[in-house]
Order: structure tokens, then sequence, then C-alpha cells
């Protein structure tokens, strides 16, 4: 049994290398990275407050044989939309620029796609191998200003974790 579970009390700083700690404990002696991402995303939602999704989005290849695009991967949450291509919405839109995105409000975000009309900001962190996005982790919240500078650090130390384990 796992009983990954934040410290009560822990700043977010601590909590984050908490949360990348059972990462790293989940993840480094599996080969498959699915069952790694659907452990991820259920670390994310066990260690992270206000949270309406958590997940990722994989790069892969269009149905029609066109460009790659986001396929949608492991998460916690509803049902979300399946393909996203690079460029649109908040997750395309990480893909395409390799940035972090930071959206307090993602209503004012040019291109959002809603999957869960309850959500208000947003968080994407591209996961880069030798350079290359292949895959994005997606935090959604109901609260507006939800994700902080200290919550992108978090989720760009978890993403350099992963890199090479999905
Ligand atoms: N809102 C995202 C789409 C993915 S869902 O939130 C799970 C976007 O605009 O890219």
């Amino acid at each position: 049994m796992y009983d990954f579970k934040p410290a009560d009390g822990a700043d977010l700083a601590e909590r984050y290398r908490e949360l990348a700690a059972a990462a790293d404990a989940l993840t480094a002696d599996e080969p498959d990275g699915v069952a790694n991402m659907a452990n991820v995303a259920a670390l994310l939602w066990e260690f992270l407050p206000d949270l309406n999704w958590a997940g990722f989005y994989r790069v892969g290849p269009a149905k029609t044989g066109g460009a790659a695009e986001l396929v949608l991967g492991p998460f916690v949450g509803r049902p979300a939309c399946i393909r996203i291509p690079f460029g649109i919405g908040v997750c395309g839109a990480a893909a395409q620029s390799r940035a972090t995105q930071l959206v307090a409000d993602v209503h004012a975000f040019p291109g959002h796609i809603a999957c869960d009309a309850a959500s208000a900001s947003e968080l994407v962190v591209p996961v880069l191998r030798d350079g290359a996005v292949v895959a994005v982790i997606d935090l959604d919240s109901p609260r507006p200003a939800r994700f902080t500078e200290a919550d992108a650090a978090g989720i760009e130390a978890l993403a350099a974790l992963l890199a090479d384990r999905i």
C-alpha cells in the first residue's frame, strides 16, 4: 500500500519537495509511462488543494496523420477534450512555446478550451526531453488566480524529474 500524503502545515516549497519525492519513489523503477503519469496525476490531486482537474496531455500523432498534437493522458477530474492542436488554448500555447502558462483568469485567455465550466484559473507546464516537448502537465482550479510562481516552479521541477519516465 502506498500512503503518500502532504505533511500538516508544510509550506508550499516543502509541499512540492514532498510531492517530488513521492513522484520519484513511484516512478524511478517503472518503465511504463502511462502507469507513471497515472500515479503522478493521483499525487497532484492528493497534494494540491482547490483543483478540479490534474493530469497530462501527451504529444502524439494526429488521427489523420497531420501535425503532432496533444492527446489526453492520465488525469484526475471530469472527462476532458481528447485532442488539442499546438497553439490552441492554454495547453496548446504551452506546447507550442515550450513555456509555462500561468493563467489567473482562463476566461481572459484567448482560445481557452473550457473542458469544465467550473475552471477559473490554470497552470500548464511543458515536459521537455532533449529540448522537445513530449507532454504537458495541466492543473485547473475553480478558484481565480489559484496558482502562483511558486506553483509554477514546483511543477516545473516535477516535469524535469518525469521527462525520461513518461
Ligand atoms: N483548458 C485547457 C484544456 C484542457 S482541460 O482544462 C483539461 C486549455 O485551454 O488548454
